[in-house]
């Protein structure tokens, strides 16, 4: 094969792509009915909306992004994540105001440059909500149990929520100094070289550490969840008694994780993550939290926000191993032409017939060429067809039920006016 594609990029076809589409409908129908409307943004904008939002001691900042310089000369980076890039379109069009919730949902790809593995690719799929305009712990609860119904609606079953605060810009001030001062005195020797580097630059980055020993060494320093502000506990407190309290997620699958401190900076307050034991490493299928600086960042005044993303292809990978979950809702026809040397003639005179299962929304499919009827069956049961139709003489129809075998013939107008009832046994 002269070209494949890219390392860490695929094409999706298939039943992938038609899980794809089943959670993506799940995502919308859940967005429309919460009151959100759909943003389309650009795949790539100017280097410095991530640089000057993500963090630049992040891994995606410093290892990640896709960065190159157009023919322009203009410092160019295509999205690692659709935030960033959703705060810059609401502010540039004027769309969110302070205390109004403004409610927004996007779909589409972002690149990472990460060692592709199961579950992380290069090129990925993310959907995600922002909502903008209030502060308050009601909507925190309100935008995770959002989240936390996707994942059900889904269908997925072994999930956990794990939860903590990042604090806002006053008591992280003050928890750096405490975290700082731990180090220094007990173990800034043991850190990995680039946690050290961290340590200087954006000290809670090394709670992101991958590194065991860094890891290990960590277990007991202090967290920000046990050093809030009194506004940041109380918020944090009753979020979590909210989900509790209005069964937003089962007791036993909330977790407060200390460490969660998520892989980007601009988080302030709560954060989460939705997270299985289905993916192996690759563990987060959906991520988000509070940002009340980022507006900040593009705008003169800032708006608070949260948000949160699900990662599609994590998704979809989950799903692919549980096809049972996903019931067969659509009705696939086979038209099946009983005589070899007349098939399009048998076809085209049905054309009105196709038309009309086709209106009625049921997917109908035929051989373009002549075929026996055996390779006929063959080929509807490769496309996944549950009936077949055979065109006999006479204007009759033999209607079989490809999983059952049970058939029965009938004329046109029987098929087209009773179909449902006809396969459901009425
Ligand atoms: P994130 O945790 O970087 O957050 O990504 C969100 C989700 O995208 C992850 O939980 C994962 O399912 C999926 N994902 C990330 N990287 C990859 C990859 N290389 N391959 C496949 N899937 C991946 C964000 O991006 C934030 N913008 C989320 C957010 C929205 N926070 C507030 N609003």
């Amino acid at each position: 094969m002269k070209y494949q594609s890219i390392r860490g990029t695929r094409d999706i076809y298939g039943k992938t792509l038609e899980l794809f589409n089943f959670v993506e409908n799940i995502c919308k129908k859940n967005f429309r009915t919460n009151g959100f409307s759909e943003i389309k943004t650009p795949i790539f904008e100017n280097i410095e909306v991530f640089t000057r939002t993500l963090g630049t001691e992040t891994d995606i900042v410093s290892k990640e992004m896709y960065n190159f310089k157009d023919k322009g000369d203009r410092e160019i980076s295509l999205r690692p994540e659709g935030t960033a890039p959703i705060v810059r379109a609401v502010v540039e069009h004027n769309l969110i105001q302070n205390n109004v919730d403004k409610k927004f949902f996007y779909i589409g790809p972002m690149f990472r440059y990460d060692r592709p593995q199961a579950g992380r690719y290069r090129q990925f799929y993310q959907i995600g909500a922002e909502i903008f305009g209030n502060k308050n712990s009601f909507l925190d609860t309100e935008t995770i149990g959002i989240a936390v119904k996707i994942i059900k609606d889904i269908g997925l079953k072994d999930y956990s929520l794990e939860i903590n605060s990042v604090g806002c810009n006053h008591c992280r001030k003050e928890y750096i100094k405490i975290l700082n001062n731990y180090i220094d005195n007990k173990i800034s020797e043991e850190l990995c070289e680039t946690c050290k580097k961290r340590q200087k630059t954006n000290i809670l980055r090394i709670f992101d550490c991958k590194i065991d020993s860094c890891k290990n060494i960590l277990k007991n320093a202090p967290k920000i969840t046990d050093h809030l502000c009194d506004n940041c506990k109380k918020d944090f407190s009753e979020i979590i008694d909210n989900l509790k309290k209005y069964n937003i997620v089962d007791l036993e699958k909330l977790k407060i994780n200390k460490n969660l401190v998520r892989g980007l900076d601009y988080y302030t307050g709560v954060v989460f993550e939705i997270t299985t034991q289905d993916l192996g490493t690759q563990n987060a299928v959906c991520a988000g939290g509070r940002y009340d600086n980022l507006v900040g960042e593009f705008a003169k005044e800032t708006i608070p926000a949260i948000g949160f993303a699900l990662g599609l292809d994590r998704v979809v990978e989950i799903l692919l191993n549980k096809e049972s979950i996903i019931s067969k809702s659509e009705n696939n026809i086979f038209f099946i032409t009983t005589d070899k040397e007349k098939h399009s003639q048998q076809i085209l005179s049905n054309l009105d017939f196709i038309k009309n299962l086709r209106e009625k929304n049921y997917i109908v499919q035929y051989n373009s060429d002549s075929k026996s009827i055996k390779s006929q069956i063959k080929t509807a049961n490769d496309l996944g067809s549950n009936f077949a139709i055979f065109i006999e003489a006479d204007n009759k129809f033999t209607l079989k039920n490809m999983s059952t075998g049970i058939q029965n013939i009938y004329d046109k107008k029987e098929i087209i006016e009773n179909f449902e009832k006809i396969i459901n046994g009425k």
